[in-house]
């Protein structure tokens, strides 16, 4: 379930589109696309990497970033690619079934291994399953490889909220036209690389996917940049020898905040990548920098106060528990009614509640092929029986 991806160049696309939107949208002020932020020099996310000996893996981080790294351990984020084998949904359902028209799916895992079966009834084609994607909070999609080596994207994937498998998100055919194409997506090399670096680690070295030495999920090294020169270095400078180079890993706390909502917007989303998308509708509530860029607390040029970690950090599981959100509100908005704005609360008080603000202001939309509900960041006030507000 590629997210928003974008064939055409997209520097060139951007502009024509810059053309036609800016003067109408007062809201893709500093927003860029990812592929513009990869073209400029320096570290950003997704980056494919040099050399694979300029990675050491969250391991070699723990010796001195103990706290977070058993924190981040526990993120979904971390856990969201692995090994077929290891998948808890699967293990939990040693059988799961899909029915549509004539053909069957099937997914039977025991003690080793997962394998995936589709049946009209006249021909059977089956593949153990190889990669995982998803933890799953929302749901977990399959790839396998057949014999000429290619990536394939099962047809189905296991959904948390219907407790078994369903179509893989916009990936849904009603009438396939041979049981190969009913049983899986051929996923192109390029897009490979893709689904690779935002659910991996160090997946793309020099141009080429190293599916031998990446590190699954979300590690330390995908938001801070290769890390062996740093461990090195501060190895140096623990021993005593101050020559040792400070700057040398990269901490998105120091980006202004159209970029800061940007960098999580590499694998999340930008503002840019899900209009390049055509994406349009509760869909879009999948891409929180999108949608959150919209909301009127924004601004027209952003605010620090409202980019993602004011909010969630990123280095700990999510928090599920509204009222955790309230201090990111009450650092713009005031609490008595008819205060004076000013800068340091530049946001009205609410005259219906005093707290658990996001319960309200922040609900959540069904995503229909994905069965669930997300979060819409484009905080607002909510109006009953409204139609979804682009
Ligand atoms: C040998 C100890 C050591 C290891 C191993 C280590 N770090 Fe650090 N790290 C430090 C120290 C000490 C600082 C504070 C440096 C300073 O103030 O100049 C630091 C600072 C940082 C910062 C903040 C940098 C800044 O400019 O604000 C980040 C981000 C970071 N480390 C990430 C990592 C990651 C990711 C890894 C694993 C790849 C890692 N560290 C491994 C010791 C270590
Ligand atoms: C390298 C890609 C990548 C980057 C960069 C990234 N994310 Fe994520 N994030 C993911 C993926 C993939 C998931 C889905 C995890 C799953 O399988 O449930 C996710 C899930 C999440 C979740 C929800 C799940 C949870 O329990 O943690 C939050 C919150 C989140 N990301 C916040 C952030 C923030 C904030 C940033 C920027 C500081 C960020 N992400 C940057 C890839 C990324
Ligand atoms: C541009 C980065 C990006 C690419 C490319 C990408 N993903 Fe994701 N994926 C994410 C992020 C971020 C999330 C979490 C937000 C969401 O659910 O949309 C996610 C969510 C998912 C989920 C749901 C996990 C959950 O429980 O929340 C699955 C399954 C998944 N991706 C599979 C894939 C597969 C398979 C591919 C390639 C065919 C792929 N993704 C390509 C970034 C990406
Ligand atoms: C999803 C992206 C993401 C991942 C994964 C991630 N970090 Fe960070 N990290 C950030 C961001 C963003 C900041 C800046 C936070 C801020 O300024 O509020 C940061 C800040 C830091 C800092 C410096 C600031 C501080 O709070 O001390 C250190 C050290 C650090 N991270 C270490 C790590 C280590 C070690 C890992 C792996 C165990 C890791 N990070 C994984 C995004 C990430
Ligand atoms: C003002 C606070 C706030 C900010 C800023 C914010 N979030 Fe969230 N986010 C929330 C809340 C509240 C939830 C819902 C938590 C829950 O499950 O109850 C959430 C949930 C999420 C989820 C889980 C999936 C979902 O839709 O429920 C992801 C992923 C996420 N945020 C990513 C981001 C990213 C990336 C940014 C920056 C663009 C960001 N958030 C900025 C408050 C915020
Ligand atoms: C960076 C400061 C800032 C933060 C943080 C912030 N807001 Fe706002 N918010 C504003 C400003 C300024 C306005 C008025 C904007 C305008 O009228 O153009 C506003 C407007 C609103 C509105 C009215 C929107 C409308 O459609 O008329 C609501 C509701 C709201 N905020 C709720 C929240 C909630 C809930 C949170 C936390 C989840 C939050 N805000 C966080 C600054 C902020
Ligand atoms: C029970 C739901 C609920 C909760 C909780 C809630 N609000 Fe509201 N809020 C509303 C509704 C409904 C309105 C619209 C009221 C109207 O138009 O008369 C509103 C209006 C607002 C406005 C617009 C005020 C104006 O005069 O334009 C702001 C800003 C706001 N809320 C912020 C917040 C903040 C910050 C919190 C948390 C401290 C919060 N809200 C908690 C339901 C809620």
């Amino acid at each position: 379930m590629a997210k928003f991806s974008v064939s055409a160049p997209p520097l060139r696309q951007a502009l024509a589109w810059l053309i036609t939107l800016v003067a109408l949208t007062p809201c893709a002020f500093g927003q860029l696309s990812t592929q513009d932020h990869l073209s400029d020099p320096g570290f950003w996310p997704t980056q494919p990497g040099v050399s694979r000996s300029d990675y050491t893996g969250p391991e070699a981080c723990r010796q001195c970033h103990a706290e977070k790294f058993a924190a981040q351990a526990r993120t979904a984020m971390r856990r969201t690619a692995f090994n077929a084998d290891l998948s808890q949904p699967l293990h939990e359902h040693p059988k799961l079934t899909f029915e549509v028209g004539p053909y069957h799916y099937l997914i039977e895992t025991d003690a080793h291994h997962s394998l995936y079966t589709v049946t009209d009834g006249k021909q059977t084609l089956s593949s153990p399953l190889l990669w995982a994607f998803g933890t799953p909070r929302v749901g977990q999609s399959y790839l396998f490889k057949r014999a000429d080596g290619h990536f394939y994207e099962a047809r189905v994937t296991y959904f948390a909220t219907l407790k078994t498998l369903g179509f893989t998100p916009s990936r849904d055919l009603l009438h396939p036209k041979d049981i190969e194409q009913a049983m899986d997506r051929q996923v192109p090399d390029s897009e490979v690389k893709r689904c690779f670096s935002c659910h991996t680690t160090a997946a793309v070295i020099d141009g080429q996917f190293d599916e031998q030495h990446l590190i699954p999920g979300v590690t330390c090294e995908d938001c801070h940049g290769p890390g062996a020169r740093h461990v090195a270095d501060m190895k140096k400078l623990m021993n005593g020898d101050f020559s040792a180079e400070r700057n040398d890993i990269f901490n998105s706390g120091h980006l202004d905040p159209n970029d800061a909502v940007d960098f999580c917007g590499a694998c999340h989303g930008t503002w840019w990548d899900v209009k390049l998308s055509g994406t349009t509708g509760p869909s879009t509530t999948r891409s929180a920098p999108y949608r959150l860029v919209e909301s009127k607390c924004w601004g027209k040029y952003g605010d620090s106060r409202l980019v993602c970690t004011a909010c969630h950090d990123p280095h700990q599981p999510l928090v599920t528990d509204d009222a955790s959100y309230d201090h990111a509100c009450l650092r713009c908005h005031n609490t008595t009614m008819n205060a004076a704005l000013t800068p340091e609360h530049p946001g009205k008080a609410c005259p219906v509640g005093k707290r658990d603000c996001a319960s309200c202001h922040m609900p959540k939309v069904y995503v229909k092929e994905m069965h669930a509900d997300f979060t819409d960041h484009r905080i607002r006030i909510v109006h009953p029986g409204e139609p979804f507000p682009e």
